[in-house]
């Protein structure tokens, strides 16, 4: 995240170079996937999420072919948190990915857009009764358990459904992911997964348990990885711990390791996917398992954008402010982790770069983009693309300060459709009654 502060920013040319969905148009200026930005701010207006469906096509076969071109053939689970549009969901079922989902809300989700049931994981380390219920009746395929005192929640539900729970556990095996400590979880003093110290105890009680078809392992260490170390060292605990659950004669036939793999926002290096793959093979590869994994961001991460208008700029004393349309209820990532997000004008720049700082309307100091960002002169009505917004960015909106969600518009082959109206502002409080003692 912004431990790369010291990397150099990237230029508008490097920042088109390295994404090659995006495009530049001499008149109409910034274009994503052929389709200039400017004529999906006339059509529906600003903010909007603009979504790639080819770049997020391209990417799950090029995530596929890494593997494939180290003999690994993983079950693919999107993870649902990081884009959980409807159209998108079709598009991951379409290319054979399964879901990786984390509540009945994001079950249901993938179940409407198609997914089979068997091809859903269910993670997460607090699933409710009424969650695990439904996850069985479903017939999900794989229920990640997190904890040994789940293990005894899920067993007994299985045994009164008459159902076997398809298990593998989710084993903590504390590594140092070295990436925001927000969106770590593979630290023995993160929530998630079993302690590895427990593992093979747990492990031991699930096989013999009714109710319980154990099937392996699973771990996932954070999220927004570039550090192959932290990859290649909860593998290898997870190999070792599963080698050593096979010579205690316990059954094993799938290893999850879940997702993680980031992605460069500004010209930071990342872990490839193809050395992400070889180091996967290389750990895990040899143990006879089915592999299966849990990406989110990789896939989904560069193919978003968030396209805003700009509304004034604002000066003070020694500082130029750009306020845009677009906010932290918007995108959250920025405020909540100091998360770096490149911006490109979407037209051709008219003028020398200078500092500003690139802030939302929202009530809130932590409401702000970019902090002396480098752009060309903008004046108002000018858009704005905020790159690297297709994860994690319309799932964490909110509709702080009555904000609207905005609309979400899908691009491929120079096509264009809406995919999500702008919430209109009753369905703000559309669901909100007034006691009646209130007359
Ligand atoms: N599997 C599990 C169990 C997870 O918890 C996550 C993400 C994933 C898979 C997908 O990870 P990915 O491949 O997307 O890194 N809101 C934060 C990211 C939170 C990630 C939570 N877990 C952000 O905006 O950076």
């Amino acid at each position: 995240m912004d431990a790369m502060v010291s990397v150099p920013e990237p230029d508008p040319a490097e920042l088109r170079a390295t994404r090659p969905h995006l495009g530049i148009d001499p008149v109409a200026g910034l274009t994503l996937e052929d389709v200039p930005l400017a004529a999906i701010a006339r059509s529906f207006g600003t903010p909007a999420w603009v979504y790639g469906a080819g770049t997020m096509r391209a990417r799950a076969r090029a995530f596929r072919a890494a593997f494939a071109a180290c003999g690994l053939a993983p079950d693919i689970h999107f993870a649902v948190k990081a884009n959980d549009h409807q159209a998108v969901l079709r598009l991951f079922a379409a290319e054979g990915l399964g879901a990786d989902v984390v509540s009945g809300g994001e079950l249901a989700r993938a179940r409407a857009a198609g997914m089979a049931a068997t091809d859903i994981v269910f993670s997460g380390v607090g699933k409710t009764v009424a969650e695990l219920d439904r996850a069985l009746a479903e017939g999900v395929g794989q229920i990640n358990v997190e904890s040994a005192e789940e293990l005894e929640m899920l067993a007994a539900r299985a045994r009164a459904a008459g159902r076997p729970a398809p298990v593998v556990l989710r084993v903590n095996p504390d590594v140092d992911a070295a990436t925001h400590a927000k969106i770590t979880t593979g630290r023995a003093e993160n929530k998630f997964g079993i302690a590895l110290a427990e593992a093979e105890t747990v492990y031991a009680r699930a096989a013999r348990l009714e109710g319980i078809t154990l099937r392996g392992l699973a771990f996932h260490i954070g999220s927004q990885i570039t550090d192959l170390a932290a990859f290649r060292a909860a593998c290898t605990r997870i190999a070792d711990l599963a080698r050593a659950l096979r010579g205690r004669g316990l059954a094993l036939d799938t290893v999850d390791f879940g997702g993680g793999l980031g992605i460069s926002y500004r010209g930071e290096a990342v872990v490839g996917v193809d050395a992400y793959a070889g180091a996967i093979a290389a750990t895990l590869g040899g143990l006879g398992v089915r592999l299966k994994t849990e990406p989110g961001r990789w896939l989904v991460g560069p193919a978003g954008v968030l396209l805003a208008a700009v509304v004034l700029v604002k000066e003070t004393p020694g500082r130029r402010f750009v306020v845009l349309d677009a906010a932290m209820n918007d995108l959250l990532r920025p405020a909540l982790y100091e998360a770096w997000h490149a911006m490109l004008p979407v037209a051709p720049a008219r003028g020398p770069a200078g500092p500003v700082d690139v802030v939302g309307p929202v009530c809130e100091s932590a409401d702000r983009f970019a902090v002396g960002r480098m752009l060309p002169p903008l004046g108002p009505g000018a858009l704005v693309a905020i790159l690297d917004a297709g994860a994690y960015g319309a799932v964490m909106s909110s509709t702080y300060n009555s904000r609207p969600l905005l609309p979400v518009v899908m691009i491929e082959r120079g096509r264009f459709a809406l995919v999500r109206a702008r919430q209109p502002e009753e369905a703000l409080w559309a669901g909100e009654r007034v006691p009646e003692w209130f007359g």
